[in-house]
């Protein structure tokens, strides 16, 4: 396997000093293959945010290193040029400038690059069709939809081809089809790209998407679960779901619906059923 693209080790970062100190960042320590689409999950406060920003070196930790793509962060001589070319940062303030077109935004991290004109009007082109937005180049932020904006923000993102994308809570703010179509993007790129991918995200269905879930707690990674298995996945939440905590919990019918959904299924049948959630109902988590 290739070096992976991030290695932090023992991160500690304390906000403040004295007795108003808080301790975001506890000791924490991760590594992120190459390729990997990794969900962060966890209560309001645990670090999540803190963590993104010390894989992006927008601020530094109390204690402990993190390297990315082989660098060390602490050692950057040139964090300008890290920033905009090794990362690529989806937050939720996604911070498209109001009086560019969609065009434009897209067109800000290749500025004063060794692009010429040309090669940057084709580079920008080709990432808002990407993202679904060839028709829409020319509009201004305030006149796209919110999942519009957080589209041309990732296409932004990705000007530099990035080796790394980190988003915060890109789908937060949007309702659920923009969440979707955001999402879908984020996991097409990471499969055709080979684009690492670490999303905060307080959304289930965010998590389930990617390949490996991280949920946090008081600044530090308390479960790291990789999802092998799609399908696995769906069983497990189908499992934990009311409907299926309901069959597994009666194995008689108790109300007309329940005598109905047996008529629709013979007994064999809702056996093996049952069998199947019993056994992803206490796998994994
Ligand atoms: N600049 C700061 N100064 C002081 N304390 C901070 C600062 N930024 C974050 N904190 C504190 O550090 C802890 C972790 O914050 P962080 O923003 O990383 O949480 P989070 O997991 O991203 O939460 P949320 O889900 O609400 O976004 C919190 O207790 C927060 O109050
Ligand atoms: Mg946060």
């Amino acid at each position: 396997m290739s070096e992976p693209i991030i290695r932090a080790e023992n991160l500690t970062k304390i906000y403040g000093g004295g007795e108003t100190a808080v301790c975001a960042l506890d000791s924490l320590t991760v590594e992120v293959q190459t390729g990997e689409f990794v969900a962060v999950m966890g209560p309001s406060g645990c670090g999540k945010s803190t963590l993104l920003n010390m894989l992006g070196a927008l601020d530094q930790p109390t204690e402990g290193r993190v390297w990315v793509a082989g660098e060390d962060l602490s050692k950057l001589k040139d964090v300008d040029r890290f920033r905009a070319q090794t990362v690529g940062f989806v937050f939720q303030l996604h911070n498209l400038l109001p009086t560019l077109t969609a065009q434009e935004n897209v067109e800000v991290p290749l500025q004063g690059q060794k692009h010429s004109r040309k090669e940057r009007k084709e580079r920008v082109s080709h990432l808002l069709e990407l993202v679904g937005l060839g028709d829409r180049r020319g509009h201004l932020p305030g006149q796209l939809s919110g999942g519009q904006r957080q589209r041309v923000a990732i296409a932004r993102s990705l000007a530099n081809e990035p080796a790394l994308i980190l988003a915060d809570e890109p789908s937060g703010a949007l309702d659920s089809q923009s969440s979707e179509e955001v999402l879908a993007l984020l996991a097409e790129l990471n499969r055709s790209q080979q684009t690492s991918i670490v999303v905060v995200t307080h959304d289930r269905r965010v998590a389930q998407a990617t390949r490996r879930i991280l949920r946090m707690q008081d600044g530090n990674i308390v479960t790291d679960h990789r999802i092998t298995s799609p399908l696995e996945e769906d069983l497990r939440m189908f499992a934990q779901s009311q409907f299926g905590q309901t069959l597994l919990e009666n194995n008689r019918p108790h109300d007309s619906k329940e005598r109905a959904l047996n008529e629709l299924i013979r007994s064999e049948e809702m056996a093996v059923l049952r069998r199947l959630l019993q056994t992803y109902n206490t796998s994994g988590q």
